[in-house]
């Protein structure tokens, strides 16, 4: 596997590849977990499905443009050699380490592309977090230029960040595939995430009401009913949001939209101390859903 962190690596290794397409792109912070081994081994499979040369394609940048909360950016752990063994087992034949200069030649400030409806005035991630996807859709179009993918696949936990990709790359007309990498649960349900270190024992078994909120959404018949269950699971934990909305634009319903009535999704987050925990699922649940087991 190849380790690229310098300009000239970086250089080299485009020249290689030419022109679009690479190969199968999977954007990370890295503090790799099982979870993203997941997204690594999906990307090293499609590759081969869509017979492209460069396989699969790791990122790994802390992006200082996407931390609304500086102790966030500060504490996020940096495990580069770890990461590079992970992603190695899990089949990626690429790791790119760019340096900030690298992503961001003109400065972190530079203008980035206008932000997709998606991710303005939904009251999710956009409202709790702001200007977090103005870095997020910054970094992402100077990754897919740097790696020059064919497709990108990005994690369901971030169903918005998901669907903000999508956006962009209609919207710039990049001709990138994005393609969703179904969420890895722990054996109580709980979506892996970086983040989980942080958890207290108290706060990781508290921690477990978030996958049971959006299993007991799933007996609702309709999207108000839905929200108010899954309120009622999480009671006792800080919740930022509890909501069913449009899958793919994220828009609000009313409150008596029916269940199957067009595709939803059940999203909820909730803070414990500094951490927040976001889920999200299908709503109702897909009748394959490891939720169904809870
Ligand atoms: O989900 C993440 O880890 C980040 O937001 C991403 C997509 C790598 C952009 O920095």
């Amino acid at each position: 596997m190849r380790i690229i962190r310098s300009a000239a690596e970086l250089a080299g290794y485009q020249s290689e590849i030419g022109e679009f397409p690479g190969g199968v792109l999977v954007p990370t912070m890295g503090a790799l977990h099982t979870g993203h081994e997941a997204l690594i081994r999906q990307a090293a499979a499609e590759a081969r499905q869509r017979g492209l040369a460069a396989s699969c394609v790791v990122t790994v940048f802390v992006n200082p443009t996407q931390f609304d909360e500086k102790h966030d950016f500060d504490r996020y752990p940096r495990v580069l050699d770890e990461d590079a063994d992970k992603c190695e087992a899990a089949g990626a034949s690429v790791v790119i380490a760019p340096s900030v200069e690298m992503v961001y030649p003109d400065g972190l400030d530079a203008p980035g592309p206008s932000l997709p409806d998606v991710v303005v005035d939904k009251g999710l991630e956009d409202q709790y977090r702001p200007g977090h996807f103005v870095g997020v859709a910054k970094v992402l179009v100077r990754l897919f230029d740097l790696a020059r993918p064919a497709a990108a696949v990005f994690g369901e936990k971030d169903w918005q960040q998901f669907q903000l990709a999508r956006a962009l790359v209609a919207q710039e007309g990049l001709g990138i595939g994005i393609v969703p990498g179904p969420t890895v649960r722990d054996a109580d349900g709980l979506a892996m995430s970086s983040r989980n270190r942080f958890l207290s024992g108290e706060q990781r078994r508290a921690a477990a009401a978030i996958p049971r909120a959006l299993r007991s959404a799933s007996h609702a018949k309709t999207a108000g009913e839905a929200e108010a269950a899954m309120r009622e699971t999480l009671a006792g934990l800080d919740i930022e949001y509890a909501t069913v909305r449009r899958a793919e634009t994220l828009e609000r319903v009313e409150a008596g939209t029916r269940a199957g009535a067009e595709p939803l999704r059940a999203l909820v987050t909730c803070r414990l101390g500094q951490t927040r925990l976001l889920d999200n699922a299908a709503w109702p649940l897909a009748a394959d859903s490891p939720l169904l087991d809870l």
